[in-house]
Order: C-alpha cells, then structure tokens, then sequence
C-alpha cells in the first residue's frame, strides 16, 4: 500500500484569484501537492468563488483579526503547511506570522523586484510606474516574505519587454499571462526541492 505523503500549499488572496484559479487547476490531480485552504480578507472578493468550485476550504478574516489577533496564526499551526503562497494578496503579512514560516511564505509581484516594490506598489500603479519611467523590461518576480515589504530573496524572475504602444493596462495583461504560465511550476519546484 503507497502512504504518500501530500504536501500542502495554503492560498492567502484578496482580489479576483486569477493565479488561484490556475494554481488549483494545476495541482488538482497532483500526485505529491494539494491545496488545502484559502485565507481571505474579504467576503466579497471573486476568489472565494474560484476557490469553492475547487472544493477549497476557506477562512475569513478582517485586517484587525490578521494584525492584533492570533487567529490566523493558530490556524496555520495547525494545517501545518508547506508552503504559504500569497497569490494577490494586498495586506501585509505580520512578524509573528513570517516569524513562523521563515522560508516558507512565498508571493508574487508584477514587476521586476527590487525595482517597483514597496508602499503603492500594487495593481495598475506598478505599470504606470513601469512605463512612466520609460522601462524597457518589466517582468514577475516570486519571492519569500519577511516582515518587510517585497523585500524577502527572489525565488524566479521573468522578464518581458515592454513596447512603446503598450499602456499600463496591455502591460498588465501581458504580466498577469506570465504570472499564470511560471507561478504553479515554481511552487512545484520548490515543494519538489529545486529552486
Ligand atoms: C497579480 O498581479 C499578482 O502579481 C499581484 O496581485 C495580482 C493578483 O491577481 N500580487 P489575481 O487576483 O490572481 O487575478
């Protein structure tokens, strides 16, 4: 009889889940890797949905219950992860938390880190920035968290050029396509051992 042991990867997001969406479908017949949870602040947010048709469980939480409470916290404890992947998730993650998982919190940015990292840094503002500065490559980078904002060591990076018509809106279809073709084949990488 096989006793595989699964590894798991829990889901911090906030927004419309796109990377989650194809973060469970790549790992929906997985022979070593599952999802097993998505933590959410936000009741509204269209990730739930996604994360439901999957069959994921879910927990939700405020800002204030993340920051002054232990509830997320001891949550993870328990699941025990193997890895945490914040896949748009727009809050910042507390030291008690990445104290924890040293090394095992990852997130993705869309941009070129440490360039166009930071306070502001999110959304449509990265690629306005990006073409405001007349950058000539942007790209993703997927890092480990600490406490500090985008700050943590880069995992993967993948570059793209960016084109004189592009607007921040072309440039951020165009990043989101290689966030969703490299994000699930780096965690794999990672849970697999590589880098
Ligand atoms: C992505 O661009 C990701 O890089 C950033 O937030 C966005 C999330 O998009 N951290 P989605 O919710 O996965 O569609």
């Amino acid at each position: 009889m096989s006793h595989k042991k699964h590894k798991k990867v829990v889901l911090f997001a906030s927004g419309s889940g796109s990377n989650v969406q194809k973060i469970c479908e790549y790992f929906q017949n997985h022979q070593i890797i599952k999802v097993t949870h998505l933590y959410c602040n936000s009741s509204k947010a269209r990730v739930l949905e996604k994360a439901k048709a999957f069959g994921i469980d879910y927990t939700l939480f405020n800002k204030a219950e993340l920051l002054d409470s232990d509830k997320v916290l001891e949550n993870l404890l328990k699941t025990r992860p193997d890895l945490i992947v914040l896949a748009g998730f727009l809050l910042k993650i507390p030291k008690k938390i990445t104290e924890k998982f040293s090394n095992k919190i990852i997130n993705i940015h869309p941009a070129l880190l440490p360039k166009f990292g930071g306070r502001g840094m999110f959304g449509i503002n990265i690629h306005k920035a990006v073409i405001d500065k007349k950058e000539k490559r942007t790209g993703i980078s997927i890092h480990y968290v600490n406490e500090k904002y985008d700050q943590g060591a880069n995992i993967f990076q993948k570059e793209i050029s960016v084109k004189e018509s592009d607007t921040p809106q072309t440039l951020s279809k165009r990043v989101l396509k290689i966030e969703h073709e490299y994000f699930s084949k780096t965690i794999e990488k990672i849970l697999n051992g590589g880098k």
